[in-house]
């Protein structure tokens, strides 16, 4: 078990709510990838605080909160149990109490905030070293206690299913069945609240034919998918789909790999958006989740911006696809807070979903690949509805 909580001497005593401190701090772990250190958390009383800070500091008197990270000296941590340690944190529960009270929050919230304070202390960070360093803590305490107060969604994401590889099925015979146009209807009918394709160049699985029969028969919402070239723009301003989504496009890849570069594409990307405006079409960027791609996705007047789930998807390692994940996390509410609209898409599968739909900054997601592969066994009915369950709150605690 990496998070021990230890109480002191006549802490036990007190009304602490242990169990709700240890998900806080679990939750904390996890969203800082740590989830697999040793983190000790040792509550006690003014007098012990006091004691500590002496001999470890050769300071007088109680203070709130002292941590000591392993890497420094593991042999002198006071509470070390060998592993993979990160280190300890010791809050004065009496301290905590008085600063709560100082600051009208309760002792629990004070003591959440202590340990994050402790816990960035033991990543390395230091607000005595300079006032940027200062600041810098301060504002990822902020971001850290705002993501844990975070109480998720309740109400649901939107289900957009893309048919492609209905239409990439057909052209393995090139005859014409199975149809998207038909897919995309029972798509409707099980719930999904948008219908997405992607016209390639190349063509290699959905048709111009199938866009025009779309564009007639979709009742909820047409997403078209395309590069940002002359001929695509042409296309949507005759078809006009009730919106668009610009991709990035290589002739050679299997599926779209990255997000676009709006931030190197910067007029070309800006120019086309103009054309949908004028024609009254929204306009969606598929981007990574960087602050960077954001950044520009504002500047070029875009009305959403659909963050790239693919690396959170494939990552090979849990602590890997956490990082990805608060990625994907903090872009959303960075957008969000923009004034971008935000939808998510690319690898979501029926086990990977339901933390992103959780997200509530997240409009939109756009899944094709499992929803279709999923059909082949259960039906596409029962695929798209066993993916809407998965998306509706309440959701499992993160
Ligand atoms: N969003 C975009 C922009 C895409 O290009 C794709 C793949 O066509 C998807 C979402 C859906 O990805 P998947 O098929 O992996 O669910």
């Amino acid at each position: 078990m990496p998070l021990h909580i230890i109480l002191q001497s006549d802490v036990s005593a007190t009304s602490l709510n242990i169990t709700s401190l240890e998900k806080r701090a679990e939750r904390l772990l996890r969203l800082l990838c740590l989830k697999r250190k040793d983190l000790s958390i040792v509550l006690m009383n003014d007098a012990d605080m006091a004691s500590f800070n002496k001999k470890y500091r050769n300071r007088k008197g109680p203070t709130n909160v002292l941590s000591f990270p392993a890497r420094d000296n593991e042999a002198a941590l006071p509470f070390v149990i060998p592993g993979n340690e990160l280190g300890d944190i010791l809050i004065s529960v009496e301290t905590a109490a008085r600063e709560a009270e100082q600051a009208g929050k309760s002792r629990d919230e004070r003591i959440t905030e202590l340990i994050i304070h402790g816990l960035l202390h033991l990543l390395g960070q230091d607000h005595e070293r300079s006032e940027k360093e200062a600041l810098s803590m301060w504002e990822q305490e902020q971001k850290l206690l705002n993501r844990l107060n975070q109480t998720g969604r309740n109400t649901m994401a939107h289900l957009a299913i893309n048919v492609d590889h209905v239409a990439t099925i057909r052209e393995a015979r090139g005859t014409s069945e199975p149809d998207p146009v038909l897919a995309a209807g029972i798509c409707e009918l099980a719930g999904a609240s948008g219908i997405v394709v992607h016209l390639r160049e190349d063509r290699r699985h959905i048709q111009d034919r199938d866009l025009q029969l779309l564009r007639q028969t979709v009742k909820t919402k047409l997403n078209l998918e395309m590069a940002a070239a002359k001929e695509m723009i042409a296309i949507a301003l005759a078809t006009k789909p009730d919106m668009i989504t610009l991709v990035p496009e290589k002739r050679q890849e299997l599926t779209t790999e990255g997000g676009l570069d709006v931030a190197r594409n910067h007029k070309k990307i800006a120019r086309a958006i103009e054309k949908m405006r004028k024609a009254g079409i929204p306009v969606s960027l598929f981007i990574d989740p960087e602050a960077k791609q954001i950044k520009a996705a504002g500047e070029v007047g875009a009305t959403f911006v659909e963050l790239h789930t693919g690396r959170y998807c494939d990552a090979a390692t849990e602590d890997a696809r956490d990082r990805e994940f608060n990625l994907i996390a903090e872009s959303a509410a960075a957008a969000a807070a923009t004034g971008l609209r935000v939808n998510a898409g690319h690898g979501l599968d029926y086990r990977n979903t339901p933390r992103v739909a959780a997200l509530e900054t997240i409009e939109e997601l756009s899944i094709g690949h499992a929803v279709i592969s999923r059909a082949v066994f259960v039906g596409l009915d029962q695929a798209v509805r066993e993916m809407l369950a998965l998306i509706r709150p309440p959701f499992p605690e993160r």
